[in-house]
């Protein structure tokens, strides 16, 4: 499978997502097989990891009532295992959410600069902002785009946004990427988003391509037609979910998150599964 672009980094379609790496209650040890997962994901070619400062949030939901604390577990774990990084390892994080809520544009920088630091960069290679509850996401991106400027950031992304919102921040600075909700059974409001980020070169990241319903409680959401696919190609649900998500266009990138290396090997072997155009209509 052709790489997907992110502005011009070249990444493979199956990242990561750090959002799983460790669950609520997690000990020592969990930390340690957590760095041991993702240089294992890394020696298996992963080179796009999706994080954020309140990563892993389930974990985060003992600390706060949001979800949103930023206990920088998930990027420390990161710097741990893989830093110094490799040249072609894009690292993208989200800015945004706050434990009281959605941060005003004045916080931003401290939320990068947080960044920065938890992950021991110079620079970060992709931003989302990730907003909630805005009508224009302008005054927020505009301040990303300074840091772009700035050369704290080389790319701006966008998140659980609503169109209106990408048509925003074009006007401010260049879009590299649209995170967003989106399943075969989940999130198809964003059938059209996705489309529109193929015809604009923008890559489209779609999150909960497993869980769809499921969410922040996790696990393979339950589909019949799904199951008889997958048995047929002697392949999991997972691996359908992800080439289903995949066939949507060149410019969609997976970010399936895990703790299991298990499912890890599964998530990347989707890579290679093809289904027929039958078959994506039928679970589609
Ligand atoms: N921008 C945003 O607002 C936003 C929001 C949510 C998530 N995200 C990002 O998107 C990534 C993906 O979303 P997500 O992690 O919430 O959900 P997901 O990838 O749809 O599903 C993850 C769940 O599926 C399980 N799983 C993974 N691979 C599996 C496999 N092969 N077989 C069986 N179970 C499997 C995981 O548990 P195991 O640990 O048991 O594998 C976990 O419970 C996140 O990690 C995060 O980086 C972004």
């Amino acid at each position: 499978m052709d790489k997907g672009v992110l502005g011009d980094l070249k990444v493979n379609r199956v990242g990561f997502g750090a959002k799983r790496l460790l669950r609520a209650g997690f000990t020592a040890a969990d930390r340690e097989g957590a760095v041991r997962l993702l240089r294992r994901a890394v020696e298996l070619g992963v080179d796009h990891i999706d994080t954020a400062a309140f990563y892993p949030s389930v974990a985060n939901k003992a600390e706060g009532p949001t979800g949103f604390t930023s206990l920088d577990v998930a990027n420390e774990l990161i710097r741990e295992a893989l830093a110094p990084y490799d040249d072609g390892l894009v690292v993208a994080t989200k800015v945004g959410p706050t434990e009281h809520g959605m941060a005003r544009p004045d916080q931003l920088r401290g939320l990068v600069e947080a960044d920065l630091r938890a992950l021991g960069r110079d620079r970060l290679d992709l931003v989302y902002l990730r907003q909630s509850g805005l009508e224009s996401v302008a005054e927020h991106f505009g301040v990303l785009a300074e840091l772009r400027e700035a050369g704290l950031i080389r790319h701006l992304g966008l998140s659980s946004i609503r169109p209106e919102h990408l048509v925003q921040a074009q006007e401010i600075a260049p879009v590299v990427a649209v995170s967003n909700r989106y399943a075969l059974d989940f999130g198809r409001v964003n059938d059209d988003l996705v489309d529109s980020c193929g015809a604009a070169g923008i890559a489209f990241v779609p999150f909960f391509a497993l869980t769809g319903e499921g969410r922040e409680a996790g696990g393979v959401a339950a589909h019949d037609r799904v199951s008889e696919v997958a048995r047929a190609h002697g392949a999991t649900p997972a691996q359908v979910r992800l080439a289903w998500a995949l066939s949507r266009g060149p410019h969609v990138l997976v970010i399936p998150g895990t703790s299991s290396e298990a499912h890890l090997l599964e998530n990347l072997a989707a890579a290679d599964l093809e289904l027929t155009p039958e078959e994506l209509a039928r679970v589609g």
